[in-house]
């Protein structure tokens, strides 16, 4: 298994392009099951939770053709409308496809995903919503098995704030019959580069951005070409990343306004950062400041950051209050960056961090995808070598993270 190797150097310097966002991809290559015609994709993302999509959908009859700047994916017939226990094991996501098989085909199996490393994380959101469309649905085998001859809008209200669940019934209403109205839906930006995609395959979604989106059923989608957001939380990654080390980087590609709860928390630990459309530069020359985080959906401060605030707080002066408040399993970094000498103490689903001089180099394991990125920017402050095991959860999510984070100056390679 891969593991990196990281010695703290000092700060991070230069220039670092953003990469397409994962969270926007993984709907946005489920939404091509709603069409027997092309989706061209621009700025997707290399890493593997696309690439375990890509074979998801394979398995149900996609084609994809690929060169250096584009995906076209087509869907000409679904070959079968199943999402084995295999691959929704690997990723749970994989639970994206059930609203646009069920919408194109009236019938679709996908494995219930478990439970994961960071909390329960149910899926009966998507399972009401889809009932509520008409859809029949029992669980057998350990399988949702839905049928629905043709889906009905209907008006659906969130019990909470669901990301993937918006996702979801977003995909199903398009081509159902009459109009569907989401209620507590999902503010996320990704929730909106999807519906900007579907739109452009001739969906009606309006309202995303909002917490009530309103889809008005059509019967067909067509082809389309549709560019992949930036991701956000790579972005904030990086930057978090600089700040740690008081450095000085510029994000490129990136937008900066799905970015404002983050950015606003390295202004208050002590950087700089200034914002074009399309970048964000940020100097820490001064000593950080620990900042309290409360995690909560969009656009409030981001649960995928929390970790990697988590680092820098670490070794900020005085002491920040964490809470995380979406997954109640989320904390599992904060034994490994123990090892690398912070002190934190834990209680619940809150994180107390006081900030020490240094931290020191140590073998640690990573647990999660975000754990991970944490481990990463403690390594880069660390003195001496980090080592992270563990590290295929980064490879799900960073696009070629030791080259970038290499091209800003980083001492850090792959041991295979
Ligand atoms: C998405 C993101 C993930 C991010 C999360 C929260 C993708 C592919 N993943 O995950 O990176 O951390 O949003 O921003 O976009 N819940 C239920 N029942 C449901 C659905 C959700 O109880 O049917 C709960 C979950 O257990 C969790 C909370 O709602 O406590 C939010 O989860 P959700 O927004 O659905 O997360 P994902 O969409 O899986």
């Amino acid at each position: 298994m891969d593991k990196l190797s990281i010695v703290g150097n000092g700060p991070l310097r230069g220039e670092v392009r953003a990469s397409g966002a994962k969270n926007a991809a993984l709907p946005i290559l489920c939404a091509a099951l709603l069409s027997a015609e092309p989706l061209v994709l621009e700025n997707l993302p290399h890493l593997r939770d696309v690439s375990t999509m890509l074979e998801l959908l394979r398995q149900m009859g996609a084609s994809a053709d690929q060169d250096a700047t584009q995906l076209a994916l087509t869907v000409p017939q679904v070959s079968q409308a199943v999402a084995p226990y295999e691959m929704v094991k690997t990723m749970r996501a994989s639970i994206l496809v059930l609203g646009p098989l069920l919408a194109r085909c009236g019938e679709a199996r996908v494995s219930l995903p478990g439970g994961c490393a960071i909390g329960m994380r149910p899926v009966d959101q998507h399972i009401k919503g889809l009932e509520a469309m008409g859809a029949e649905i029992r669980l057998e085998h350990g399988y949702i098995h839905a049928v629905a001859r043709r889906l009905r809008g209907a008006r659906i209200v969130f019990d909470m704030v669901t990301v993937t669940g918006t996702e979801n019934l977003m995909m199903a209403a398009c081509l159902a019959q009459g109009e569907t109205i989401l209620e507590n839906a999902a503010r996320e930006p990704e929730v909106g580069d999807l519906a900007d995609c579907l739109n452009a395959m001739g969906a009606q979604v309006r309202g995303a951005g909002t917490d009530t989106i309103v889809i008005a059923g059509v019967p067909a989608l067509r082809g389309a070409r549709h560019r992949i957001m930036p991701d956000r939380i790579e972005t904030g990654t990086f930057l978090v990343a600089a700040a740690a080390t008081r450095g000085e980087i510029t994000v490129t590609g990136t937008r900066a306004q799905a970015l404002d709860a983050v950015l606003e928390k390295l202004r208050e630990a002590g950087a700089e950062v200034n914002v074009a459309p399309d970048q964000i530069h940020l100097k820490a020359g001064k000593p950080l400041r620990a900042v309290n985080v409360r995690t909560a959906p969009y656009p409030a401060f981001p649960t995928d950051m929390q970790a990697q605030f988590m680092a820098l707080n670490a070794i900020a002066a005085g002491t920040a209050v964490m809470t995380e408040t979406i997954f109640e399993n989320r904390l599992m970094h904060v034994q490994e960056l123990r090892r690398l000498g912070a002190d934190i103490e834990v209680e619940g689903n809150t994180a107390v961090v006081k900030g020490v001089a240094r931290l020191t180099g140590a073998r640690v394991m990573a647990t999660d995808l975000r754990a991970s990125a944490s481990l990463v920017i403690a390594g880069l402050v660390a003195e001496g070598e980090t080592q992270i095991e563990r590290i295929y959860h980064l490879d799900r999510g960073y696009e070629a993270i030791e080259q970038k984070l290499a091209g800003l100056g980083a001492s850090i390679r792959r041991i295979t």
